[in-house]
């Protein structure tokens, strides 16, 4: 194991030192990503949108009333053609003020883990958020804001095509996989989101606050690589 790794194994607050396992087959997995017919109405029209046109859109918008006190929309950030997406919850007061997701300290370990598995953001890694918007105090969002953003995060998801998702977090899982069931529940396999392979995890947030998960994440981000190595064999 690289010194690098050792630290950052360690920085994850992860011991004994996991150690990852040989990749396994987990068979052809379609990644084509269903284009959405011409169907009419906000959610058609966002289907239809180019990068800029989503930007813009999103900067925009006044689909749900988070647009009253954000100071921005948060689209998201790195690679628009990464094999890895990476979807949270909602921007926190950082990401508002910066325009970037997960800036702030989860975002600092959020680069933690995925340096552990030989990530970096912006390098074949998308990062975004289920909401666009931040919700004030940084409460949980709420259904109907779930459901007013839902569609940039598909059409990104489309635009994007990424060989593998990894949800971070409650309400990125929950939403995706349209599921009320707890991470614990979901996690340790490989889901579907609309044919792209899918892992769930902890938040980096609820790990910052509950260490012992840490390692249960290591495990997670292991699945995650080893899914994706399955995919190039
Ligand atoms: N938490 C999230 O889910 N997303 C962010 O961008 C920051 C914190």
């Amino acid at each position: 194991m690289s010194l690098l790794r050792e630290t950052l194994l360690k920085e994850l607050g992860i011991s004994p030192v996991w150690q990852l396992k040989e990749s396994g087959k987990h068979g052809q997995i379609d990644t084509t990503v269903s284009e959405t017919g011409r169907d009419s109405g906000r959610r058609g029209q966002i289907m239809r949108m180019d990068w800029n046109e989503l930007r813009q859109a999103i900067q925009t918008c006044t689909a749900c009333d988070l647009y009253k006190t954000r100071t921005q929309g948060v689209v998201g950030v790195g690679d628009e053609r990464a094999e890895w997406l990476i979807i949270g919850e909602a921007p926190g007061a950082d990401e508002d003020a910066q325009g970037e997701p997960f800036v702030g300290q989860a975002g600092k370990l959020l680069d933690a883990m995925l340096a552990a598995i030989g990530l970096k953001r912006g390098e074949n890694v998308y990062i975004a958020n289920v909401l666009k918007s931040r919700p004030p105090g940084n409460r949980n969002p709420a259904p109907e804001e779930v459901e007013a953003c839902q569609p940039y995060l598909e059409r990104q998801i489309q635009l994007i095509q990424p060989k593998l998702i990894l949800a971070l977090g409650r309400f990125a899982v929950q939403s995706l996989l349209n599921t009320d069931e707890a991470i614990s529940r979901l996690r340790g396999r490989v889901h579907q989101y609309q044919g792209v392979p899918l892992i769930v995890t902890y938040h980096p947030a609820y790990l910052l606050r509950n260490l012992p998960d840490k390692a249960k994440a290591w495990e997670d981000l292991c699945l995650a690589r080893e899914t994706m190595a399955s995919l190039k064999s």
